[in-house]
Protein backbone atom coordinates (compact mmCIF):
# COMPACT_ATOMS: atom_id res chain seq x y z
CA UNK A 1 0.00 0.00 0.00
CA UNK A 2 0.91 3.75 -0.30
CA UNK A 3 1.50 5.87 2.68
CA UNK A 4 0.54 9.71 2.67
CA UNK A 5 3.66 10.68 0.81
CA UNK A 6 2.77 8.31 -2.42
CA UNK A 7 5.47 5.53 -1.22
CA UNK A 8 5.05 2.50 -1.71
CA UNK A 9 5.87 0.19 1.72
CA UNK A 10 6.02 -3.18 0.77
CA UNK A 11 8.43 -4.06 3.38
CA UNK A 12 8.43 -5.07 7.05
CA UNK A 13 10.87 -5.72 9.35
CA UNK A 14 9.80 -8.22 12.28
CA UNK A 15 11.62 -8.16 15.45
CA UNK A 16 11.13 -11.49 17.13
CA UNK A 17 13.14 -10.76 20.40
CA UNK A 18 14.96 -7.92 22.56
CA UNK A 19 17.57 -10.56 24.13
CA UNK A 20 20.77 -10.70 22.13
CA UNK A 21 23.88 -12.78 22.94
CA UNK A 22 26.54 -9.85 22.65
CA UNK A 23 26.21 -6.43 24.09
CA UNK A 24 27.42 -3.77 21.59
CA UNK A 25 28.25 -0.50 23.10
CA UNK A 26 26.27 1.35 20.28
CA UNK A 27 23.47 -0.65 21.15
CA UNK A 28 22.88 -2.35 24.57
CA UNK A 29 24.21 -1.07 27.98
CA UNK A 30 26.84 -3.48 29.88
CA UNK A 31 24.07 -5.19 32.28
CA UNK A 32 21.70 -5.78 29.44
CA UNK A 33 18.17 -4.09 29.91
CA UNK A 34 15.24 -5.92 31.62
CA UNK A 35 13.98 -8.18 29.17
CA UNK A 36 10.21 -8.69 27.67
CA UNK A 37 8.67 -11.32 29.55
CA UNK A 38 7.70 -13.95 27.75
CA UNK A 39 3.71 -13.01 27.66
CA UNK A 40 5.27 -9.63 26.63
CA UNK A 41 6.22 -11.07 23.03
CA UNK A 42 4.16 -11.97 20.11
CA UNK A 43 3.69 -15.46 20.20
CA UNK A 44 4.80 -17.27 16.65
CA UNK A 45 0.86 -17.51 15.42
CA UNK A 46 -0.12 -13.82 16.26
CA UNK A 47 2.98 -13.01 14.04
CA UNK A 48 1.63 -14.91 10.96
CA UNK A 49 -2.05 -13.42 11.36
CA UNK A 50 -0.74 -9.93 11.58
CA UNK A 51 1.99 -11.32 8.25
CA UNK A 52 -1.03 -12.32 6.48
CA UNK A 53 -2.79 -8.69 6.98
CA UNK A 54 0.27 -6.63 5.75
CA UNK A 55 0.56 -9.38 3.05
CA UNK A 56 -3.23 -8.50 1.79
CA UNK A 57 -2.14 -4.67 1.89
CA UNK A 58 0.85 -5.37 -0.16
CA UNK A 59 3.65 -6.19 1.87
CA UNK A 60 5.96 -8.90 0.15
CA UNK A 61 9.24 -8.17 1.82
CA UNK A 62 10.02 -9.90 5.37
CA UNK A 63 13.44 -8.84 7.45
CA UNK A 64 13.32 -11.10 10.52
CA UNK A 65 15.86 -8.77 13.15
CA UNK A 66 15.90 -9.00 16.76
CA UNK A 67 17.25 -7.71 18.94
CA UNK A 68 19.24 -11.56 18.27
CA UNK A 69 16.35 -13.37 15.82
CA UNK A 70 18.67 -16.76 16.23
CA UNK A 71 18.26 -16.73 20.26
CA UNK A 72 14.85 -16.83 20.31
CA UNK A 73 13.41 -20.52 19.84
CA UNK A 74 11.87 -22.20 16.05
CA UNK A 75 13.15 -19.44 13.73
CA UNK A 76 13.58 -21.64 10.59
CA UNK A 77 9.85 -22.88 11.53
CA UNK A 78 8.93 -19.39 11.72
CA UNK A 79 10.61 -18.64 8.45
CA UNK A 80 8.68 -21.60 6.89
CA UNK A 81 5.64 -20.61 7.27
CA UNK A 82 6.03 -17.11 6.96
CA UNK A 83 7.25 -18.35 2.90
CA UNK A 84 4.40 -20.55 2.99
CA UNK A 85 1.87 -17.05 3.01
CA UNK A 86 -0.17 -15.47 -0.12
CA UNK A 87 2.11 -12.76 -1.36
CA UNK A 88 5.37 -13.03 0.36
CA UNK A 89 8.05 -13.34 -1.87
CA UNK A 90 11.01 -12.77 0.44
CA UNK A 91 12.13 -13.63 3.83
CA UNK A 92 15.58 -12.69 4.93
CA UNK A 93 17.56 -11.92 8.40
CA UNK A 94 20.03 -10.15 9.97
CA UNK A 95 21.79 -11.71 12.48
CA UNK A 96 24.65 -10.98 15.08
CA UNK A 97 26.50 -14.54 13.59
CA UNK A 98 26.80 -16.11 16.64
CA UNK A 99 24.52 -18.87 16.54
CA UNK A 100 24.68 -18.72 12.04
CA UNK A 101 26.89 -21.89 11.84
CA UNK A 102 24.62 -24.15 13.84
CA UNK A 103 21.07 -22.79 12.56
CA UNK A 104 22.36 -22.09 8.60
CA UNK A 105 21.28 -25.45 7.76
CA UNK A 106 17.77 -25.11 9.39
CA UNK A 107 17.67 -21.72 7.94
CA UNK A 108 18.33 -23.10 4.45
CA UNK A 109 15.69 -26.05 4.88
CA UNK A 110 13.06 -23.39 5.07
CA UNK A 111 13.78 -21.52 2.54
CA UNK A 112 15.76 -18.14 3.75
CA UNK A 113 16.59 -15.44 1.07
CA UNK A 114 19.34 -14.04 2.20
CA UNK A 115 21.68 -13.30 5.56
CA UNK A 116 23.07 -10.63 6.43
CA UNK A 117 25.92 -10.44 9.38
CA UNK A 118 26.78 -7.66 11.44
CA UNK A 119 30.85 -7.53 11.75
CA UNK A 120 32.45 -4.27 12.58
CA UNK A 121 36.28 -5.60 12.88
CA UNK A 122 38.37 -8.75 12.05
CA UNK A 123 40.15 -7.64 15.13
CA UNK A 124 39.22 -10.60 18.46
CA UNK A 125 40.70 -7.67 20.64
CA UNK A 126 38.51 -4.99 18.88
CA UNK A 127 35.68 -7.61 18.51
CA UNK A 128 35.43 -8.00 22.29
CA UNK A 129 35.92 -4.38 23.33
CA UNK A 130 32.89 -3.55 20.52
CA UNK A 131 30.69 -6.16 21.78
CA UNK A 132 31.40 -7.09 25.09
CA UNK A 133 32.36 -10.57 24.27
CA UNK A 134 35.09 -12.62 22.82
CA UNK A 135 33.04 -14.05 20.47
CA UNK A 136 34.69 -13.36 17.06
CA UNK A 137 35.80 -17.26 16.65
CA UNK A 138 32.22 -18.35 16.63
CA UNK A 139 30.76 -15.18 14.20
CA UNK A 140 33.82 -16.21 11.71
CA UNK A 141 32.79 -20.07 11.51
CA UNK A 142 29.06 -18.41 11.06
CA UNK A 143 30.49 -16.24 8.17
CA UNK A 144 32.65 -19.25 6.46
CA UNK A 145 29.86 -21.58 6.84
CA UNK A 146 27.54 -18.90 4.89
CA UNK A 147 29.42 -18.19 1.97
CA UNK A 148 30.39 -21.80 1.41
CA UNK A 149 26.76 -22.13 -0.13
CA UNK A 150 26.37 -21.07 -3.43
CA UNK A 151 24.10 -18.92 -5.05
CA UNK A 152 23.38 -17.42 -1.09
CA UNK A 153 22.57 -13.65 -0.94
CA UNK A 154 25.04 -12.48 2.14
CA UNK A 155 25.92 -9.35 3.81
CA UNK A 156 28.17 -7.71 6.53
CA UNK A 157 26.58 -4.76 8.19
CA UNK A 158 29.72 -2.59 9.70
CA UNK A 159 28.69 0.45 12.20
CA UNK A 160 31.42 2.50 10.96
CA UNK A 161 33.41 3.50 14.07
CA UNK A 162 35.53 7.19 13.52
CA UNK A 163 39.01 6.22 13.31
CA UNK A 164 39.01 3.16 12.04
CA UNK A 165 39.60 2.70 8.78
CA UNK A 166 41.96 -0.30 8.98
CA UNK A 167 38.79 -2.09 10.35
CA UNK A 168 37.05 -1.21 6.97
CA UNK A 169 39.77 -1.74 5.11
CA UNK A 170 40.43 -5.66 6.05
CA UNK A 171 36.66 -6.22 6.00
CA UNK A 172 36.19 -4.94 2.62
CA UNK A 173 39.49 -7.05 1.85
CA UNK A 174 36.79 -10.14 2.45
CA UNK A 175 34.82 -9.69 -0.86
CA UNK A 176 38.39 -9.96 -3.14
CA UNK A 177 37.78 -13.37 -2.75
CA UNK A 178 34.11 -14.12 -1.73
CA UNK A 179 30.85 -12.99 -3.33
CA UNK A 180 29.45 -11.12 -0.17
CA UNK A 181 29.04 -7.24 -0.02
CA UNK A 182 30.61 -5.53 2.98
CA UNK A 183 28.80 -2.91 3.92
CA UNK A 184 29.11 0.63 6.13
CA UNK A 185 26.30 2.02 8.11
CA UNK A 186 26.91 5.66 9.20
CA UNK A 187 25.89 5.64 13.12
CA UNK A 188 22.60 6.87 13.50
CA UNK A 189 21.69 8.55 16.92
CA UNK A 190 18.58 6.54 18.03
CA UNK A 191 19.16 5.23 21.28
CA UNK A 192 22.65 4.60 22.63
CA UNK A 193 23.84 5.34 19.02
CA UNK A 194 23.77 8.41 19.92
CA UNK A 195 26.89 8.77 21.94
CA UNK A 196 29.20 7.60 18.56
CA UNK A 197 31.05 9.88 16.96
CA UNK A 198 30.01 11.34 13.60
CA UNK A 199 31.67 9.48 10.82
CA UNK A 200 30.16 9.50 7.08
CA UNK A 201 30.10 7.78 3.67
CA UNK A 202 32.88 10.06 2.51
CA UNK A 203 35.41 9.36 5.66
CA UNK A 204 34.94 5.88 4.47
CA UNK A 205 35.24 5.65 1.04
CA UNK A 206 38.59 7.92 1.39
CA UNK A 207 40.03 5.05 3.26
CA UNK A 208 38.60 2.08 1.25
CA UNK A 209 39.83 4.26 -1.80
CA UNK A 210 43.56 4.95 -0.46
CA UNK A 211 44.10 1.07 0.29
CA UNK A 212 42.36 -0.05 -2.93
CA UNK A 213 41.74 2.51 -5.46
CA UNK A 214 38.64 3.90 -7.15
CA UNK A 215 35.09 2.73 -6.22
CA UNK A 216 33.17 1.93 -9.54
CA UNK A 217 29.55 3.10 -8.74
CA UNK A 218 27.42 0.12 -9.17
CA UNK A 219 23.35 -0.26 -10.08
CA UNK A 220 23.19 -3.59 -8.66
CA UNK A 221 20.31 -4.44 -6.71
CA UNK A 222 21.30 -6.38 -3.64
CA UNK A 223 17.97 -6.22 -1.53
CA UNK A 224 15.29 -3.91 -0.46
CA UNK A 225 17.39 -1.99 1.61
CA UNK A 226 18.98 1.58 1.14
CA UNK A 227 22.37 0.29 0.49
CA UNK A 228 23.96 2.07 -2.85
CA UNK A 229 26.78 -0.55 -3.91
CA UNK A 230 30.48 0.17 -5.28
CA UNK A 231 32.73 -2.70 -7.18
CA UNK A 232 36.00 -2.75 -6.81
CA UNK A 233 38.55 -4.38 -10.22
CA UNK A 234 38.67 -8.18 -9.69
CA UNK A 235 36.98 -8.10 -6.48
CA UNK A 236 33.85 -10.71 -6.40
CA UNK A 237 32.06 -9.08 -4.16
CA UNK A 238 30.69 -5.42 -3.31
CA UNK A 239 30.89 -2.48 -1.25
CA UNK A 240 28.05 -1.04 0.59
CA UNK A 241 27.10 2.39 1.93
CA UNK A 242 23.80 2.84 4.08
CA UNK A 243 24.43 6.81 4.65
CA UNK A 244 21.01 7.67 5.98
CA UNK A 245 23.15 10.93 8.00
CA UNK A 246 25.12 11.80 4.78
CA UNK A 247 22.96 11.43 1.95
CA UNK A 248 19.46 10.56 3.60
CA UNK A 249 17.09 8.51 1.58
CA UNK A 250 13.59 9.01 3.52
CA UNK A 251 11.89 9.89 0.34
CA UNK A 252 12.54 5.96 -1.10
CA UNK A 253 11.26 4.69 1.95
CA UNK A 254 9.65 1.07 1.61
CA UNK A 255 9.11 -0.34 5.18
CA UNK A 256 7.70 0.02 8.33
CA UNK A 257 8.76 -1.83 11.66
CA UNK A 258 7.06 -4.64 13.72
CA UNK A 259 8.76 -4.87 17.23
CA UNK A 260 8.37 -7.98 19.37
CA UNK A 261 5.44 -6.66 21.61
CA UNK A 262 3.24 -5.95 18.61
CA UNK A 263 4.00 -2.52 18.33
CA UNK A 264 4.17 -1.21 14.70
CA UNK A 265 6.43 1.39 14.11
CA UNK A 266 6.34 3.93 10.70
CA UNK A 267 9.44 4.99 11.23
CA UNK A 268 12.83 4.19 12.78
CA UNK A 269 13.36 7.64 14.35
CA UNK A 270 9.95 8.30 16.13
CA UNK A 271 7.43 6.28 18.08
CA UNK A 272 4.35 6.75 16.02
CA UNK A 273 2.64 3.73 14.70
CA UNK A 274 0.10 1.40 16.20
CA UNK A 275 -0.20 -0.78 18.80
CA UNK A 276 -1.73 -3.86 17.36
CA UNK A 277 -1.20 -6.18 20.25
CA UNK A 278 -4.44 -5.34 22.34
CA UNK A 279 -6.04 -5.65 18.93
CA UNK A 280 -5.43 -9.11 18.18
CA UNK A 281 -8.42 -10.14 20.73
CA UNK A 282 -10.73 -8.14 17.74
CA UNK A 283 -11.19 -8.91 14.33
CA UNK A 284 -8.97 -8.58 11.00
CA UNK A 285 -10.58 -6.25 9.97
CA UNK A 286 -9.70 -3.76 13.27
CA UNK A 287 -6.10 -4.70 12.70
CA UNK A 288 -6.02 -3.81 9.14
CA UNK A 289 -7.89 -0.42 9.73
CA UNK A 290 -4.91 -0.17 12.41
CA UNK A 291 -2.42 -0.55 10.43
CA UNK A 292 -3.65 1.80 7.23
CA UNK A 293 -3.83 4.24 9.83
CA UNK A 294 -0.46 3.99 10.75
CA UNK A 295 1.02 3.61 7.25
CA UNK A 296 -1.02 6.70 6.10
CA UNK A 297 0.28 8.83 9.08
CA UNK A 298 4.20 7.30 8.01
CA UNK A 299 6.37 10.52 8.87
CA UNK A 300 8.24 11.79 5.79
CA UNK A 301 11.79 11.95 7.21
CA UNK A 302 14.04 11.88 10.03
CA UNK A 303 15.15 14.83 11.38
CA UNK A 304 18.29 13.11 13.07
CA UNK A 305 20.50 16.14 13.08
CA UNK A 306 17.87 18.34 15.17
CA UNK A 307 18.39 18.38 18.80
CA UNK A 308 15.27 17.90 19.88
CA UNK A 309 12.50 15.92 18.11
CA UNK A 310 8.76 15.54 18.92
CA UNK A 311 7.95 12.21 19.22
CA UNK A 312 11.43 10.75 19.35
CA UNK A 313 11.95 7.46 20.09
CA UNK A 314 12.65 6.13 23.61
CA UNK A 315 13.74 2.44 23.22
CA UNK A 316 17.22 1.32 22.14
CA UNK A 317 18.44 0.02 18.80
CA UNK A 318 17.96 -3.87 20.35
CA UNK A 319 14.28 -3.05 21.12
CA UNK A 320 13.79 -1.92 17.51
CA UNK A 321 15.68 -4.08 15.65
CA UNK A 322 17.48 -1.52 13.56
P1 LIG B 1 18.58 -5.51 2.64
O1 LIG B 1 19.59 -4.66 1.92
O2 LIG B 1 17.37 -5.79 1.83
O3 LIG B 1 19.16 -6.79 3.16
O4 LIG B 1 18.03 -4.70 3.89
P2 LIG B 1 18.53 -3.64 4.94
O5 LIG B 1 19.82 -3.04 4.59
O6 LIG B 1 17.39 -2.74 5.10
O7 LIG B 1 18.69 -4.50 6.27
P3 LIG B 1 19.64 -4.57 7.53
O8 LIG B 1 18.83 -5.24 8.59
O9 LIG B 1 20.91 -5.22 7.18
O10 LIG B 1 19.89 -3.07 7.96
C1 LIG B 1 21.12 -2.44 7.76
C2 LIG B 1 21.14 -1.08 8.41
O11 LIG B 1 20.28 -0.22 7.75
C3 LIG B 1 20.75 -1.07 9.89
O12 LIG B 1 21.64 -0.24 10.59
C4 LIG B 1 19.42 -0.47 9.88
O13 LIG B 1 19.16 0.24 11.07
C5 LIG B 1 19.54 0.48 8.71
N1 LIG B 1 18.22 0.74 8.17
C6 LIG B 1 17.37 -0.18 7.70
N2 LIG B 1 16.23 0.40 7.34
C7 LIG B 1 16.38 1.72 7.60
C8 LIG B 1 15.53 2.84 7.47
O14 LIG B 1 14.41 2.75 7.03
N3 LIG B 1 16.01 4.04 7.86
C9 LIG B 1 17.23 4.19 8.36
N4 LIG B 1 17.60 5.42 8.71
N5 LIG B 1 18.07 3.16 8.51
C10 LIG B 1 17.64 1.94 8.14
N1 LIG C 1 23.49 3.22 13.95
C1 LIG C 1 23.60 2.47 12.83
N2 LIG C 1 23.42 1.15 12.79
C2 LIG C 1 23.16 0.52 13.95
N3 LIG C 1 22.97 -0.80 14.24
C3 LIG C 1 22.73 -0.91 15.56
N4 LIG C 1 22.78 0.31 16.15
C4 LIG C 1 23.06 1.21 15.17
C5 LIG C 1 23.24 2.63 15.13
N5 LIG C 1 23.12 3.38 16.22
C6 LIG C 1 23.03 -1.87 13.23
C7 LIG C 1 23.54 -3.21 13.70
C8 LIG C 1 22.95 -4.17 12.68
C9 LIG C 1 21.77 -3.44 12.15
C10 LIG C 1 20.47 -4.14 12.26
O1 LIG C 1 21.72 -2.20 12.83
O2 LIG C 1 24.93 -3.32 13.72
O3 LIG C 1 23.84 -4.44 11.62
FE1 LIG D 1 12.21 5.54 6.46
FE2 LIG D 1 12.21 6.75 8.76
FE3 LIG D 1 14.29 5.32 7.90
FE4 LIG D 1 13.70 7.68 6.84
S1 LIG D 1 14.36 7.28 8.93
S2 LIG D 1 14.28 5.87 5.72
S3 LIG D 1 11.47 7.60 6.88
S4 LIG D 1 12.25 4.55 8.45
Amino acid sequence: MRDGFGRTIDYLRLSITDRCSLRCTYCMPEDGVQWLEHNQILRYEDILRLLRIFAALGVKKIKITGGEPLVRKGVAGLISEIKAIDGIEQVTLTTNGVALKEQLPELLEAGIDGINLSLDTLDRARFAEITRRDALPQVLEGLEAAWSVPGLNLKLNCVAQAGRASDWVSLVGLAKEHDLAVRFIEPMPIGLGGGLESCTEADIRAALEHAYGPLTSCDAVLGNGPAKYYSLPEFQGKIGFISAVSHQFCDRCNRVRLTATGYLKACLQYDVGADLRPLLTGSDEELQAAIEAAIQNKPKAHRFSEKTVENREAHIMSQIGG
